[in-house]
């Protein structure tokens, strides 16, 4: 990998299996926050930036910093992909604006906040039939369940169908990791797929499902988030690859981020009782244990964007056309930013994390929602907590994207 990088491989999701490499991402952020990062063919290399302020900068300057040539994943696409595969993801203001209004005051505070008393009841419902186990893995029963069952309520979209639509969230985003998907993108050859997002030919199912949803709501109007989006195509604003780009978006980018956050925070709180404690003996400080959990958990390593113009970072020439990866994972646990980076604290104030991103034009959507279902999650959960161990080791998926728990057996009792 070169001189500067000596055995750093952030490429390889070998590497992230067994824990996220840290130890890395301090290195680079001291003594190289902006640099360059070989990767294996067909992929050109990237910028790798690593420190808070620099991943602010370039997500604030989408002028420089475009996502028009790939947003999610290190992927380099060629112009019939990037096409047909684009999302509002992989758009730039003006047209990235109106895109987002479609949806955006459904996703507002106030829009999700409508959800709260359907969402509390999921939970429960969820915990009622989990913890009664006794014994579980967590992933599965709890994490896994929930953020899709969450999103029916918000789809009005029966939750009978929330099995199948799990499936195949996961089959989509977890394509490097072979107990997820059969599709493994650096394992078998996908070219296929390789007009489908996620290279992954789950995509058909989620785009008839969208179809079968948005002739429901022709015949018969809801007042939803799917419906917004029918008036859109009905409307002309969007064609019918951007609504199903759009659905298969929304699906999948409330999927696993929610899990994994909802995992490694009853991770965190399993290892240090005191915090777990605290949060029983005072449950008004679980909003703000919700913002570390999200901090702890940045379920998504990174994203990227490509310099449209010749420009300079950290003193780094960065050439038009180049690809920029800025990882967020590593901005999360930035001294400079969260003293005592590596301490997880419930009670952390401020906490600008970035799990979110940083802001600008692409800051997550869903913010609002995944803050509430996180809360939610823990309020309805900690209270009922007699004990919580784990009995055997956490199973990690293998990806260079997400951070992701697949596997958490515990053991609980309640009270
Ligand atoms: C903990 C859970 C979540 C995490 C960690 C997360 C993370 C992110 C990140 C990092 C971005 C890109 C930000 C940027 O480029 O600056 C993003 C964008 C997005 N997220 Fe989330 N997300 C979560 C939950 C959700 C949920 C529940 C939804 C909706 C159902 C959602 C929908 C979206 C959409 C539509 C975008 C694209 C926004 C745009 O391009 O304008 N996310 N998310």
């Amino acid at each position: 990998m070169g001189d500067t990088l000596g055995e750093i491989d952030l490429v390889n999701p070998d590497n992230y299996v067994e824990r996220v490499p840290f130890e890395w991402f301090d290195h680079l952020r001291e003594d190289h926050p902006v640099v360059w990062h070989p990767e294996p063919e067909p992929n050109g290399g990237f910028w790798a930036i690593t420190r808070y302020d620099d991943l602010t900068a370039v997500h604030m300057d989408w002028e420089t910093y475009s996502s028009e040539l790939g947003a999610v994943g290190l992927e380099e696409l060629d112009p019939e992909q990037l096409a047909i595969r684009r999302s509002m993801l992989e758009t730039d203001p003006p047209r990235h604006t109106e895109l987002r209004k479609i949806c955006s005051k459904r996703f507002s505070a106030r829009g999700v906040g409508k959800y709260e008393d359907w969402i509390r009841d999921v939970a429960r419902g969820v915990l009622d039939q989990a913890l009664a186990k006794g014994e579980l893995d967590f992933v599965s029963e709890i994490s896994r369940e929930l953020p899709i069952r969450f999103l029916c309520s918000i789809f009005t979209v029966p939750q009978d169908d929330a099995p199948e639509l799990i499936a195949w969230g996961d089959q989509m985003i977890a394509n490097q990791d072979p107990d997820l998907s059969a599709a493994v993108v650096d394992k078998v050859d996908t070219e296929e797929y390789r007009l489908l997002p996620f290279r992954s030919p789950t995509a058909l199912k989620v785009f008839a499902y969208a179809d079968r949803q948005r002739d429901l709501r022709l015949e018969e109007p809801d007042d939803d988030v799917i419906q917004a989006l029918t008036i859109a195509q009905s409307e002309g604003v969007l064609d019918e690859r951007e609504f199903h780009n759009y659905f298969a978006l929304l699906m999948i980018a409330g999927n696993e981020t929610t899990r994994h956050t909802i995992s490694h925070g009853m991770l965190a709180l399993m290892e240090r009782p005191d915090q777990l404690e605290l949060l029983r003996d005072e449950p008004e400080r679980i909003a703000t244990a919700t913002e570390e959990i999200l901090r702890w958990a940045t379920p998504v390593f990174h994203f990227r964007r490509t310099a449209t113009r010749d420009t300079e970072l950290h003193g780094q020439r960065i050439r038009a056309g180049d690809k920029v990866v800025t990882w967020y994972v590593s901005a999360n646990h930035d001294p400079e930013v969260f003293p005592d980076p590596y301490s997880f604290d419930v009670t952390r104030t401020p906490n600008d994390h970035v799990t979110f991103g940083p802001g600008g034009p692409h800051f997550c959507l869903g913010a609002h929602l995944a803050r509430l279902e996180t809360k939610i999650l823990f309020q309805e959960l900690i209270p009922r907590l007699d004990s919580i161990e784990l009995t055997g080791p956490v199973e990690r998926i293998r990806s260079n994207f997400v951070n992701g728990v697949k596997r958490m057996p515990v053991r609980v009792t309640t009270r």
